[in-house]
């Protein structure tokens, strides 16, 4: 009986905690059509975070990069940011990357947490290139849905090779975003005024931008 209030208990924290996060109505958009060729040795290197669109409304962090690092197990994106303007941390998520050459924008990142319970040890999650130009600008956005309760999560990174993305470039970047119905006015631009916080972290951490750890 105990047992049983608890994992009520646990479910209704659970679920509430879903409804926060999971925000849009439906399933993830569909026939969304991704940069055509991408070419992943062109996307390599730094790239600033311009903007960012989290459905859930929630803005945690500044100062984000993401980069990609070779390793000899594969490809890493580095996530760095600079949280609550205190906290300078970031993720390393391994990238996923498809066998076809159409499908070559689909790629997906998994992130691993040896110390996590089993079935939250490998945590994969969609990371899809709408557009990018490789030299100015790229649009990636990731979607997860809740089939519990039939709504989705998007975020959406408007990356920069440069600190400021220019007017052109951002034009260019936000073309697709209709497509996965964001209107781009609630685009957020990222702070970068205060990059050098008071504490650093050099071992990795979860990822700000994949909050949900299991598909629910
Ligand atoms: C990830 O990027 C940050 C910021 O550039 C850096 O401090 C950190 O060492 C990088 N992590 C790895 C594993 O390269
Ligand atoms: C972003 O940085 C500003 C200072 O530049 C800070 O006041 C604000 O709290 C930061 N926002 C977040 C979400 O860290
Ligand atoms: C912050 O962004 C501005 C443009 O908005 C840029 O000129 C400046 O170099 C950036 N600073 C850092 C530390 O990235």
């Amino acid at each position: 009986m105990m047992i049983n209030n608890l994992n009520i208990i646990v479910f209704f924290l659970c679920l509430y905690s879903v409804s926060a996060y999971f925000t849009l109505l439906g399933k993830c958009p569909e026939n969304v059509s991704l940069q055509e060729d991408f070419r992943l040795a062109d996307f390599h290197g730094k790239w600033y975070q311009a903007y960012h669109y989290s459905s859930d409304g929630q803005q945690k962090n500044n100062c984000s990069t993401i980069e990609t690092i070779h390793k000899h197990t594969g490809i890493y994106l580095n996530q760095s940011r600079v949280d609550r303007g205190l906290f300078h941390r970031f993720s390393l998520g391994r990238l996923e990357i498809p066998g076809d050459i159409e499908g070559g924008s689909k790629l997906d990142v998994t992130f691993t947490f040896e110390n996590a319970p089993r079935r939250l040890k490998t945590r994969r999650y969609p990371f899809h290139i709408l557009t990018t130009n490789y030299r100015y600008y790229a649009t990636v956005y990731t979607c997860q849905y809740s089939p519990l309760i039939n709504k989705h999560f998007i975020y959406v990174w408007l990356l920069s090779r440069r600190p400021l993305l220019n007017d052109v470039s951002k034009e260019l970047a936000i073309k697709p975003l209709s497509m996965i119905n964001v209107d781009p006015v609630k685009l957020v631009k990222d702070d970068n005024v205060s990059c050098n916080p008071k504490y650093y972290e050099d071992i990795e951490t979860e990822p700000m931008t994949f909050r949900y750890p299991v598909p629910i």
